[in-house]
């Protein structure tokens, strides 16, 4: 009896380790959390339309429906008329602007299916209050943007049948990339050591206005700059063109505007010396972060100190 109830014991035990050796080796199917979502539930996040219009609910609308709803909930965005207020996106014009410098990107000259614009709606818009639109105010508010464009006519009245068919300008411009992928090869010897490896940035005027300030910017800067240099001032003159002026040529991120009296004369206080070494060393202040040599490694400390010279003496 005492023996075999030992045995017992050894059995069951190995029986156990052979189980949760099982469990180990194979992938859980589950781990006893959460709950399987219901297909109510999933129906609700189920929301995306494609091109060929699958997804799309059953409804309706036209433009001429559409016309008030889109003013009421839309149009002090995006204009009566899609030509967007102030700085917000316009959603109509710009056709074949696209090869210009400045293309205009709206849903009419820009977008490749108008299920998108359907979707986006029905997501996203009106900005402050996504998701409040009905089925139907939806579909007309979309048949009253792709009118805008020019696209259908003001009585089309847009179902879940047709909304695919409407053809948009710009669709056959969308293709597939066609560039090869490329394969690096990891560098095993003689490679740059990792303090070495800079990254060059250049902060673009995000918008025209921006770019044009610094244009003047620099136009003033050059005006008064070059009879009165002193030659320590002049070193500085092509690591702040190369590194400096993208921030302080126009302001950007806050920086202090080289010849901007206000912004510098606080600054000054400190000594030249200070402002050298936070040129160098890089700072955070109450302004806004300066990055170490203006994010430019290359530039030695001599050069740097010009640059502050330079930007000093335009002041
Ligand atoms: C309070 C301002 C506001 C209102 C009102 C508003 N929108 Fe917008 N809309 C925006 C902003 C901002 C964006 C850009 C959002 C982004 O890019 O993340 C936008 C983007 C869009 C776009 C995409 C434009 C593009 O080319 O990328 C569409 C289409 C659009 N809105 C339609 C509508 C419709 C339709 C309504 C009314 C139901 C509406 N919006 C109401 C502010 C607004
Ligand atoms: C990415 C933007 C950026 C670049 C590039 C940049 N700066 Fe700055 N710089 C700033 C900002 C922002 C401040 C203000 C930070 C603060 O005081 O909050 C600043 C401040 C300064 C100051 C004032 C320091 C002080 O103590 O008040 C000097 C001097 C200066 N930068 C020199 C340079 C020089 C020289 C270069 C080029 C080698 C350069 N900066 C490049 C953003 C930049």
């Amino acid at each position: 009896m005492y023996n075999s109830s030992k045995i017992s014991i050894a059995i069951t035990c190995a029986i156990a380790l052979l189980f949760s050796a099982a469990a180990l080796a194979g992938p859980k199917t589950s781990y006893g959390l959460g709950v399987t979502p219901t297909k109510e539930e999933i129906a609700l996040w189920d929301i995306d339309v494609r091109p060929d219009g699958q997804g799309l609910p059953i409804g309706k609308g036209s433009a001429i429906e559409g016309e008030a709803m889109y003013e009421a909930k839309c149009a002090s965005c995006h204009g009566s008329f899609g030509e967007g207020e102030g700085r917000w996106p316009p959603l109509a014009g710009g056709e074949n602007t696209l090869k210009d410098d400045r293309p205009e990107k709206t849903v009419g000259s820009y977008w490749p299916y108008a299920s998108t614009l359907w979707d986006y709606i029905n997501r996203a818009m009106p900005f402050p209050a996504p998701k409040t639109l009905t089925v139907h105010e939806v579909y007309a508010i979309t048949a009253y943007v792709l009118y805008l464009n020019d696209l259908i006519e003001d009585d089309y009245v847009l179902t879940q049948d047709n909304l695919a068919q409407v053809k948009m300008p710009n669709q056959d411009n969308f293709y597939a990339d066609d560039r090869p992928d490329t394969h690096n090869t990891r560098c095993m010897n003689n490679c740059k050591k990792p303090k070495d490896i800079v990254i060059v940035q250049s902060l673009r005027g995000i918008t025209p206005e921006q770019e044009e300030e610094q244009e003047q910017g620099a136009a003033k800067v050059e005006e008064k700059a070059k009879p009165t240099l002193s030659k320590n001032a002049l070193a500085g003159e092509a690591p702040y063109k190369q590194s400096c002026f993208v921030c302080h040529g126009s302001g950007i991120a806050d920086a202090p505007r080289t010849g901007d009296k206000n912004a510098w004369a606080s600054r000054l206080k400190q000594g030249t010396p200070m402002l050298i070494k936070h040129a160098i060393e890089g700072y955070i202040g109450d302004a806004g972060v300066m990055p170490p040599k203006g994010g430019n490694m290359n530039l030695t400390d001599e050069q740097v100190t010009a640059a502050v010279h330079y930007m000093l003496e335009q002041n």
